[in-house]
């Protein structure tokens, strides 16, 4: 862990997680990813993490973010991504997920593993401690506190 008391939480969204609260509502709900960043940093906060939200809808400003946080620019301890769609073919994004090297929670607010063919196919399922879909915002608060086990359980 970190230089101080207090573990820093990464919550990462990709590509078109800026438009929830207007893309489809059977999937995706009604909150803006304003309000699920302020729902997880509440959450955060009473597992003793700081929360960092960060979307970018451009690929390699993802990836340089993730660079920015493997070459510790940043603090980080865990990170929570939704990569949206490039989830499903940004190898890009999953090597340089990897190189951050911390806890890592993938999660999806619609079921992924219900929906097209090409929305079941994840290319960072295998560096994810942890897996959430189709849970909405809830999926985001049991990563939080699924990963804050894992990191005590590795002290
Ligand atoms: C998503 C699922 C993806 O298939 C989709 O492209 C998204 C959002 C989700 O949170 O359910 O943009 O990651």
């Amino acid at each position: 862990m970190a230089r101080s008391e207090v573990k820093v939480l990464w919550l990462l969204h990709g590509v078109n997680l800026d438009m929830l609260g207007r893309r489809p509502v059977e999937h995706y709900g009604t909150l803006t990813l304003g309000d699920v960043c302020e729902a997880v940093r509440g959450r955060a906060a009473a597992r003793g993490f700081e929360l960092r939200c960060f979307q970018t809808n451009h690929e390699g400003r993802f990836v340089e973010h993730l660079h920015a946080l493997a070459r510790g620019d940043e603090p980080v301890d865990a990170v929570i991504v939704n990569p949206g769609a490039w989830t499903h073919y940004s190898w890009a994004i999953r090597d340089a997920l990897e190189l951050v090297g911390v806890p890592l929670a993938e999660v999806h607010l619609s079921a992924v593993d219900e929906r097209e063919a090409w929305r079941q196919v994840s290319v960072l399922a295998d560096l994810a401690a942890v897996r959430v879909s189709g849970k909405g915002l809830e999926g985001y608060l049991e990563a939080v506190d699924r990963l804050d086990s894992l990191l005590k359980a590795g002290e």
